[in-house]
């Protein structure tokens, strides 16, 4: 991670040839960037803003970071409201309504633009990936300025650069990419926890999913660039750290010196000053004994583990290509509940997978109940073209769909709120998150599970103790341990003051 890059940008002589090599190249481009934003700042008569909106998961959330990173360092004031001079949209299409949400923004920001003609708009992430939609775009989207895709987001100062100098939409996609760009400037949404990459695409190929598609081949991040990196946010006060991957189970495989997942866990454990550690997302099929152990005895990480189910019927998971049957999803389960007795479970579930029956669902239901999920994520299958389930026949009609779906969410809803009432009474330690105006604060559990409290905004980022008195199924509402809370008011103050 760099942190001092205008040392960086003063090396560097716009006079001579974009150098070749990475990340160097891109502080070229940035340095670059800025004075063409300078340029354009003159004219108007003040700074140029840009707003970054962002579709789909931690990863895009993350990538997004990486861009808002690159833009504030170009000189752009980040506002978050679609008026801005220059809006990208990072996009998902996991799912085709994440799609059609893009479309409909781009039908609103085209209005904008028309107002005001300086106004840049810019399209990455996984939808770009896909040609039929860079198809539509060219064809019903003309206004659109600049796109790219999943595998050159390190690559945005360059391509600003393109755009500013360009008249026409600038395209840049790559297939895929086994390259990893470290070191450029990113921002954090938040000051005290942040997302790390520690690797990138999907070589699972589930029958259903178009991430392999759009995000590549599996390729891991160095160990010591992670550690690298989470030394320095921890030294930027950051306290919990969200290790990010499509399945950070079969991490290392494909470095030179391999590595596990549980091997990687015990070095990042080891960072003093580190609190938390979170990861996302296991894959059932490749989660090891020895990550169960490392959990087990770790102090810092969280006691929750998202656990994608997909099905519960194991014709179905054959379909799916999942490569694990019903039974040994359970006997996993149940090993990690052994082990780990207060660990909380959450899970992905599809509904309306081609072929499913209602009697599949009900094996759905029966491991939702078996399992006692503290959450689970329910989504309607959604066709995706390309993928190999695309092709196969759904006999089983949308109502039929539907209803199998409310079936499942209501045995979801009546788990998830058993689990919850467990921890009742019970006093949690807690990270303080968020302020929800007035005195209300909202922090979140070991288990991942947020709680809602009174409390001073000054403790955002602070651990404090909570005792949970009420249980909302998803949530909690609690009250914080007073003498605590009263001394810790009284150090951030003393802090503000000093
Ligand atoms: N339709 C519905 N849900 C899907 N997911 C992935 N692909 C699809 C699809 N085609 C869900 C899976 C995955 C989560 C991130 O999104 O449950 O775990
Ligand atoms: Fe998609 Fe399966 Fe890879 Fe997850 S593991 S990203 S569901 S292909």
């Amino acid at each position: 991670m760099i942190r001092n890059v205008e040392a960086i940008l003063e090396t560097i002589d716009l006079r001579d040839d974009a150098p070749a090599d990475e990340p160097m190249r891109q502080y070229y481009f940035i340095k670059k960037a800025r004075e063409l934003v300078k340029a354009e700042s003159e004219k108007l008569g003040r700074r140029l803003t840009a707003d970054g909106e962002t579709f789909g998961c931690q990863m895009n959330a993350k990538d997004s970071e990486k861009l808002i990173g690159i833009l504030e360092n170009i000189g752009f004031e980040m506002i978050e409201d679609e008026s801005a001079d220059l809006v990208f949209y990072n996009t998902c299409t996991v799912r085709d309504n994440a799609n059609q949400r893009v479309y409909g923004r781009l039908g609103f920001v085209h209005n904008m633009k028309k107002k005001n003609p300086h106004k840049k708009i810019a399209l990455c992430g996984c939808m770009m990936q896909e040609p039929s939609v860079i198809e539509k775009i060219q064809k019903s989207y003309r206004f659109v300025d600049l796109i790219f895709g999943t595998h050159n987001i390190y690559k945005f100062a360059e391509l600003l650069v393109a755009m500013y100098s360009s008249d026409s939409m600038i395209i840049d996609i790559w297939k895929d990419t086994d390259k990893i760009v470290e070191d450029l400037p990113a921002e954090r949404k938040y000051a005290f926890k942040s997302g790390v990459n520690i690797m990138y695409g999907c070589n699972n190929f589930c029958s259903y999913c178009i991430v392999p598609y759009v995000r590549g081949r599996e390729r891991s991040r160095n160990p010591k660039d992670i550690i690298r990196e989470i030394e320095n946010l921890v030294s930027e006060g950051v306290v919990e750290v969200m290790l990010l991957g499509q399945n950070v189970n079969s991490y290392g495989k494909t470095l030179e010196e391999p590595m596990t997942f549980a091997q990687l866990l015990q070095e990042v454990e080891k960072i003093e000053g580190l609190e938390r550690i979170r990861f996302m997302t296991s894959h059932p099929k490749d989660l090891s004994d020895d990550l169960i152990q490392v959990m087990k005895h770790s102090k810092k990480i969280c006691r929750h583990l998202h656990l994608p189910l997909q099905a519960g019927s194991t014709r179905i998971l054959e379909a799916m290509n999942r490569r694990y049957t019903k039974e040994q999803y359970l006997a996993l389960a149940h090993k990690i509940r052994r082990e780990i007795p207060d660990i909380s479970l959450t899970t992905d579930i599809i509904v309306g997978f081609p072929g499913e029956t209602a009697a599949d669902v009900d094996e759905t239901i029966e491991v939702v109940r078996e399992v006692q999920y503290d959450n689970a994520f329910t989504f309607i299958y959604s066709k995706r073209t390309g993928t190999p389930a695309a092709t196969m026949p759904n006999p089983t009609s949308e109502e039929e769909i539907k209803e199998n779906f409310d079936r499942l969410l209501a045995v979801v809803h009546e788990t998830a709120e058993q689990r919850s009432k467990l921890l009742l009474g019970e006093t949690h330690r807690v990270l303080v998150e968020k302020c929800n105006g007035g005195s209300q604060l909202t922090g979140k559990l070991s288990c991942d599970k947020p709680v809602h409290f009174e409390g001073d905004a000054c403790l955002i980022g602070k651990f404090v103790d909570v005792k949970l008195v009420e249980a909302r199924g998803f949530y909690y509402m609690g009250k914080i341990n007073m003498q605590e809370h009263r001394l810790r008011e009284l150090l951030c103050k003393a802090k503000q003051n000093r």
